[in-house]
């Protein structure tokens, strides 16, 4: 029987939820692997959009590339690699209109390890995905509390998103309570009308 783990728990999410059509972001895309699975279920040859962001470009390439040999040049076309900080997603991406907005926090696995996601500028992204996403869609974090900085992450995501007004917003978190270093999934719904 195969063993459930947080990626798995994240794309069992993300595959109920999106559709062909969708916007999405994955605003960490490291290696690429969690923005092929979302390509594949969101771009078709003439619709959906993503949106990848990371601070490195080695990411943005090793993405391209894992994205490149899977997706036909039509799908390629409708993904928007940004090498930018997602503290501040860009201007062109209208509110209100994404489906998902992934984050797979920490640092990118293989990579150098001092390059991870941090606390403040986490919280300034999760504050403006917020007006991104669309009646329904899903904000889902994965956070790393078995580093420092991720254990502080984790703390401070949990305190911010508990505090989401609830009228607005649905927040539930996915910890492995006899393991508590491991990755736990958070997954922000907002509402529908
Ligand atoms: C755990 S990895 C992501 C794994 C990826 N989703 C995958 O499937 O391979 C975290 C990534 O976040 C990136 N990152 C760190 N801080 C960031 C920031 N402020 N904005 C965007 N990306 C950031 C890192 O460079 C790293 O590639």
């Amino acid at each position: 029987m195969a063993q459930f783990n947080h990626i798995k728990l994240a794309h069992h999410y993300w595959k109920t939820h999106l559709k062909p059509g969708d916007i999405a972001i994955d605003a960490t895309c490291g290696n690429g692997q969690d923005s092929l699975y979302i390509a594949k279920h969101v771009l078709t040859e003439n619709s959906g959009a993503l949106y990848l962001f990371d601070i490195q470009q080695i990411a943005l390439d090793q993405t391209r590339l894992r994205l490149s040999s899977e997706l036909n040049a039509m799908q390629i076309s409708r993904v928007h690699f940004c090498h930018l900080n997602h503290s501040e997603f860009c201007q062109t991406i209208k509110p209100e209109t994404v489906s998902l907005i992934a984050y797979n926090l920490g640092y990118l696995p293989g990579g150098e390890k001092s390059i991870t996601t941090l606390t403040e500028t986490t919280l300034m992204s999760l504050n403006n995905a917020l007006s991104l996403i669309k009646p329904g869609g899903l904000i889902s974090v994965t956070c790393y509390p078995g580093h420092a900085e991720g254990l502080k992450e984790e703390e401070a995501i949990l305190n911010w998103s508990s505090q989401c007004n609830p009228s607005l917003w649905s927040c539930c978190l996915h910890k492995w309570i006899n393991k508590p270093k491991s990755p736990s999934l958070l997954i922000i719904q907002k509402n529908s009308i």
